[in-house]
């Protein structure tokens, strides 16, 4: 179906400085070299390539810049114990942004070739893989409408890019615990909107409900749906996963909510652990209440940025639910042990998420 492209590279003369391992925060650094490729209705994909990193010139009337034709992804490269890079589930990534690029009205592109861009990339900038435990190399494969046109139509020229940044913990709190702010006020997406894309302005829109969250000491906002505003759908940057009692619950995919490759990961190493796992309705209130009389033992959220970040209280309608005492859950322990395990390459791989570049 795709014709054969080959990848053109052009080494950068300068080789930036690299940040310390220790104090990289989140998407604040970037690598040497991007990957990109261009679409038009004529060519196609065409004149795939690895270049120095550097910014864009783009018209100021471009697609993306008005009508935000937009998708990204976000997976890691880590660099194992034995020096080893490895990559976690990239086909799921690319896979889930070509089911965003069709709800987009955007160009799909062949997985195999993006994954041979994103490997040659990874190695090529493999020096920037921090070696620090919990640190990797954050990879945002990105597409956008490029056309300067102010009509209101699908754009005619895309353009794909790959851009690498080193990064520690998501939060600067590491593991610890967070504290989300469920939001009545304002709703995420709706079913049949495109809530299930990663397309830039599902996070635009949310920033203002983050905001105010964060401004009150919040670290995320918990979403609820868009119709009845009473069923949990997810948190700002990742999947929510609740436990009552013994019992692991998550919101279903039903349109509204993103399908994180984490989530599904830990639906499937909880399940391979014998444990009970309903991805089901839950509404706020069947949480609270859960809350109240002791069956709610833990929350986390779940995602490529946030791995896995224990939730220590919920606040809603004016009021603090302490979960575990506010401290990390075993689960949530558990979970992030394992698929730490499994990405930096230390322990058996039984789902074969791992791919070594
Ligand atoms: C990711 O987890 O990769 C994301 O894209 C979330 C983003 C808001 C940082």
């Amino acid at each position: 179906m795709w014709k054969n492209i080959d990848i053109a590279v052009e080494k950068t003369t300068k080789l930036k400085d690299k940040p310390e391992a220790d104090k990289l925060g989140f998407g604040r650094h970037f690598t040497d070299h991007m990957f990109l490729m261009d679409w038009n209705r004529e060519l196609g994909w065409h004149q795939a390539r690895i270049c120095p990193y550097q910014p864009f010139h783009m018209d100021p009337a471009a697609t993306v810049l008005h009508y935000g034709q937009a998708i990204f992804e976000g997976l890691k490269a880590y660099r194992g114990d034995n020096g080893q890079i490895y990559l976690f589930r990239p086909e799921d990534n690319l896979e889930r942004m070509n089911r965003g690029a069709v709800r987009m009205s955007m160009p799909r592109f062949s997985v195999d070739l993006v994954l041979k861009g994103l490997k040659a990339l990874v190695y090529l900038d493999r020096d920037w893989i921090p070696a620090v435990n919990g640190a990797s190399l954050y990879l945002r494969p990105t597409m956008i409408g490029v056309d300067p046109y102010l009509g209101l139509k699908p754009a005619d020229t895309y353009t794909f890019y790959i851009i690498m940044s080193p990064v520690g913990s998501y939060y600067s709190g590491g593991f610890s615990p967070t504290k989300i702010y469920v939001c009545r006020d304002y709703v995420r997406a709706v079913k049949g909107g495109v809530g299930e894309v990663k397309t830039a302005g599902n996070y635009a829109a949310s920033l203002l409900a983050y905001d105010m969250a964060n401004k009150a000491g919040y670290t995320q906002v918990l979403w609820l749906d868009a119709c009845e505003r009473k069923y949990v759908e997810e948190v700002g940057t990742s999947n929510i996963f609740f436990v009552l009692d013994d019992t692991v619950v998550t919101p279903p995919l039903g349109g509204s909510i993103l399908g994180g490759i984490t989530r599904d990961s830990v639906i499937n190493l909880a399940q391979n652990w014998g444990m009970t796992v309903q991805e089901r309705p839950i509404t706020i209130d069947e949480v609270l209440a859960a809350s109240r009389d002791g069956r709610l033992k833990e929350a986390f959220a779940t995602g490529t940025a946030a791995v896995i970040s224990p939730v220590g209280e919920l606040f809603c309608d004016e009021t603090s639910y302490p979960i575990n005492g506010g401290a990390a859950g075993p689960l949530a322990e558990r979970l992030f042990a394992e698929l730490q395990a499994i990405q930096y390459g230390r322990g058996e791989d039984p789902f074969n998420w791992r791919m070594r570049v």
